[in-house]
């Protein structure tokens, strides 16, 4: 059976039934901006919120998150609240509001400082200041009081996402004993001994004991918080079950790889639209009779974007003989750029593709561009498909769906997708060029062989992976927590 968006509506329906269903989040799944036109509203960069929002489309529920957007207020009723998406209602959008003060400690400090480089080994030293970590803990009070403002005197099902709640389930248990808690953890679990430095680990693991079920991207990272766990607090750890028993009570852990919407990527990669604006931009960036690689990220550490920078260079050191007929795209925007770390990043590319264009470029060619800026999703699919290959080079990456993303969006069969070993999408998309994004020659080499790769192979290999994606897609992430959910549901 393929899981879509009618399958989900029913085992909603049928599972949760009269329940209340509330989905929490940091990131809000829609921001309201002021433009000179007037108030807009636009779609986040977070794959979280693009996973999330389809399955809200299909379960209807409650949203409860942080409105960060300057004109979030204005649209709201007097309980903060906004139906969405617009012109298309299926949901209810609670917003959260927090102090610059708030902000600062808990999104920027504790979770994007501390946690965010604690999970992701990726050599950024976390930063723990116990200033950020009791805002942290307010904020999630915060959180709470919504939660359950919202839930009322009802029984339901939250279901919490995300590293900036750690504490949350196990506040909302204490208040509320008889409802039912879930989390999705959309980052890595780090090996027990790099998250025994955090100062303050073994609150973190109550707070998130406090959960029924706890959810990874992949089975290793549930026994990473196994581990964790059995000697890292008194509890439990059971690998037979897949579950930590804390105080009597059972929290199972399990593997769950979020994916995408394949169907409608896939519909807007088959519309005559996406292919107009993709000769546009072939046209506009001076890429006929160009080969093209394409990489498209936020501006995270973890994304591996200088390693891959580095690559190209070294792609053309090696291959002189694409001089003047491959370009690189490297598209995304700016994030968290409140961060030192992400400022300094942010540079570092700027710095690098610079000196690449530099060093290889001439004649009115430049082998990198380098494009900062939030795409809508016709956009994006636009770009994967006039790409030859498309290069994810993270250091460390829950899942990451842009390779995702990319395999929907190519019903042509053409397209290499080239994947760091350190995503959770390297589990499932095994066609993949499988690189490890620290070894510049490796991927320098890799983009060679998508290059030349023949046809037939590379239609063989796209085929298979876009059955992976379109069996493996995110209603059927949600349809299997939800039933896994039910069990608890009585
Ligand atoms: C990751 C996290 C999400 C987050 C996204 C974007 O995917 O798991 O929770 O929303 O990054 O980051 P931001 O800090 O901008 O929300």
């Amino acid at each position: 059976m393929i899981w879509d968006s009618a399958a989900l509506k029913e085992a909603v329906r049928s599972k949760i039934g009269e329940h209340k269903f509330i989905v929490v989040s940091n990131r809000e799944p829609y921001i309201h901006r002021r433009t000179p036109n007037g108030i807009v509203c636009e779609r986040p960069v977070s794959g979280m919120a693009v996973a999330l929002d389809p399955v809200l489309q299909a379960c209807g529920g409650i949203w409860v998150a942080h409105g960060s957007g300057e004109a979030d207020r204005e649209v709201v009723d007097e309980r903060s609240r906004v139906a969405v998406p617009p012109g298309k209602y299926s949901y209810t959008l609670r917003r959260v509001w927090l102090t610059p003060e708030e902000e600062k400690g808990y999104y920027y400090g504790f979770a994007n400082e501390a946690l965010w480089p604690l999970c992701h080994i990726a050599f950024t030293q976390p930063v723990f200041r116990q200033a950020d970590w009791e805002t942290y803990r307010r904020v999630n009070e915060k959180f709470a009081d919504a939660v359950l403002e919202e839930m009322n005197s009802d029984t339901g099902f939250v279901f919490i996402q995300d590293y900036h709640f750690a504490l949350l389930p196990r506040i909302l248990k204490q208040r509320r004993p008889e409802l039912v808690v879930a989390q999705f953890w959309h980052i890595p679990w780090p090996n027990r001994e790099a998250f025994r430095i955090c100062p303050w680990g073994e609150e973190i693991l109550d707070g998130l004991l406090g959960n029924d079920l706890l959810g990874f991207h992949i089975r290793n990272h549930c026994q990473n918080f196994l581990d964790t766990v059995d000697r890292g607090i008194e509890a439990k750890a059971d690998y037979e079950r897949f579950s930590v028993t804390r105080g009597g009570v059972e929290t199972l852990v399990r593997p769950f790889p979020i994916s995408i919407d394949f169907a409608l990527i896939d519909r807007l990669a088959n519309c005559q639209q996406t292919a107009g604006r993709a000769e546009e931009l072939r046209a506009e960036h001076r890429l006929n009779y160009k080969k093209v690689g394409i990489g498209i990220d936020r501006m995270d550490y973890i994304k591996g974007i200088p390693e891959r920078l580095s690559a190209v260079d070294r792609f053309f050191e090696k291959y002189p003989e694409y001089r003047g007929r491959f370009i690189f795209l490297q598209l995304g925007p700016g994030s968290r750029t409140e961060i030192q770390k992400y400022k300094e990043y942010d540079q570092t590319i700027q710095n690098l593709t610079a000196e690449i264009n530099r060093k290889h470029g001439g004649s009115g060619w430049e082998p990198i561009i380098l494009f900062r800026s939030h795409l809508p999703p016709q956009e994006v699919v636009a770009y994967y498909q006039l790409a030859d290959l498309c290069l994810v080079s993270s250091l460390h990456d829950g899942m990451n769906l842009v390779a995702k993303e990319f395999v929907a969006a190519r019903s042509d069969g053409e397209g290499v997708l080239v994947l760091s070993r350190f995503t959770g999408a390297a589990r499932e998309l095994e066609q993949a060029i499988l690189v490890n994004p620290y070894a510049t020659d490796e991927l320098a080499d890799a983009l060679k062989t998508a290059l030349e790769m023949p046809r037939e192979e590379k239609s063989k290999r796209m085929e298979r992976m876009r059955e992976t994606v379109r069996e493996y897609n995110i209603y059927r992430w949600a349809g299997k927590i939800i039933t896994e959910l039910n069990r608890r549901l009585v």
